[in-house]
């Protein structure tokens, strides 16, 4: 659905399966007629992926989420139904960093104010509040895959780096890790936000924190709207407290191009507004096509689970003497794994490697048996009480 990037199709031709492309959104009634006979689901961000739909549809698999969140697919019940689930969470995260890198010069060069009066017609040449950022302290809050990205390509442009993250994480390079945001505000000429969605980050920055922050110091959020006051942004940008502000995502954006957009923002000197805009290159379409087609692939083809959102995250790989592998995803209860091999024992079949993990209510298994394994095993594993999915994956090649 959705029209993932066409380099997804190769990919997964070539780990058997055939492709059907729907190039928009279905609504539930829609899908749930699409989806007879469909194995893999692959969608954007706009189908939603209900427990109806999932229900009604036991022969699906997985589902690969092409894009970084997954809030469209019902997470829950795609677990309880033994569906994987993967998506695609690093593709875009140079992307996202790039734009940041070109906002933190942008607005130390007051780039836009600049460009915006020759526009106009104004001849306007000046020195007046333009810096390299060379020498200057960048202030990185949340170290993930973006933050810390962001972290090297800065201190490649001469930037020291300091940071602050509410778990532990591995300084790179030369940046130095702080023991609180009061710390990396203080110290910051521009501050950056790269923390996760989770619920307590809902209005974790505002008035006090933007008070926090050095005389003349910038700021970027390019993280979740929601995250941050922008009212009180913008009081600190009027009074001139805060230098410069670009801001990619807000608490409401329009669900369409051309319809009209509110902020408090608009207007303001030297504030740059992108319309969530972070993660959208052409390589990173490319990227998630890649990833997320790879998962697929090998999920379907091999079992593996490696960075799936929902099962634990199996990663086995199929030896040239493999002969027959049992992806087997259960009910997470105690003993389930002493009973699979006792009946696998007890039919005479020969285990040559097996793997088990285990994530909250559910467990999954892959094991690997050189001889032929006997009906009856696999109709007893089938038919016990945790069993809630099971696939023999015979002469899985590499
Ligand atoms: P990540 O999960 O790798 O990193 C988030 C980091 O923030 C984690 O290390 C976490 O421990 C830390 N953190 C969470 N709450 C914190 C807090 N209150 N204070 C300090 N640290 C905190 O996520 P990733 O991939 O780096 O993405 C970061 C953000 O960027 C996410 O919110 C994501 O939704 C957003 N994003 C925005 C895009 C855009 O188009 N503008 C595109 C891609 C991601």
């Amino acid at each position: 659905m959705e029209n993932p990037h066409a380099n997804a199709d190769d990919i997964l031709t070539s780990s058997g399966l055939e492709i059907v492309r729907v190039p928009h959104a279905l609504t539930e009634d829609e899908l749930d007629e699409a989806l007879d006979g469909v194995e893999i689901l692959g969608i954007r961000s706009q189908t939603r992926v209900t427990d109806r739909v999932l229900r009604n549809h036991p022969q699906l698999l997985a589902v690969g989420a092409f894009s970084i969140g997954v809030n469209q697919i019902d997470i829950k019940a795609a677990t309880t139904h033994g569906v994987a689930v993967f998506n695609a969470p690093f593709s875009n995260t140079r992307s996202v960093v790039e734009l940041a890198v070109a906002e933190i010069i942008a607005m130390t060069r007051r780039l836009t104010e600049r460009d915006k009066s020759l526009h106009d017609g104004v001849w306007y040449k000046s020195a007046s509040g333009s810096h390299e950022v060379r020498g200057r302290t960048l202030g990185i809050v949340g170290y993930g895959n973006i933050g810390s990205q962001l972290s090297v390509i800065a201190e490649a442009l001469g930037m020291r780096v300091i940071f602050y993250d509410t778990s532990e994480k591995l300084a790179l390079g030369n940046a130095q890790a702080r023991s609180s945001l009061r710390e990396v505000l203080s110290e910051a000429d521009v501050v950056t936000l790269h923390v996760d969605g989770r619920e307590g980050n809902a209005g974790m920055f505002g008035a006090e924190q933007f008070a926090q922050m050095k005389e003349g110091a910038s700021f970027l959020n390019l993280s979740r709207g929601f995250v941050v006051d922008y009212a009180a942004l913008a009081e600190r940008i009027k009074d001139g407290s805060i230098s410069g502000a670009s801001v990619d995502v807000f608490p409401k954006e329009p669900g369409a191009n051309g319809e009209q957009f509110e902020s408090e923002l608009r207007g303001l000197p030297n504030v740059i507004l992108t319309p969530h805009i972070g993660g959208s290159t052409i390589e990173a379409q490319q990227n998630i096509g890649t990833f997320v087609a790879g998962k697929l692939g090998r999920y379907y083809r091999h079992g593996v689970t490696d960075l799936s959102v929902n099962l634990p995250r199996l990663a086995l790989e199929p030896t040239d003497a493999t002969r027959h592998r049992i992806a087997y995803v259960h009910r997470n209860t105690p003993g389930v794994l002493a009973l699979v091999n006792q009946t696998f024992a007890e039919a005479g079949a020969n285990i040559e490697g097996q793997i088990l993990g285990t994530a909250a209510q559910t467990g999954y298994v892959i094991t690997d048996i050189s001889s032929e394994i006997p009906v009856e095993a696999l109709a007893a594993i089938n038919s016990m009480e945790d069993t809630i999915r099971m696939r023999v994956l015979s002469r899985p090649e590499k």
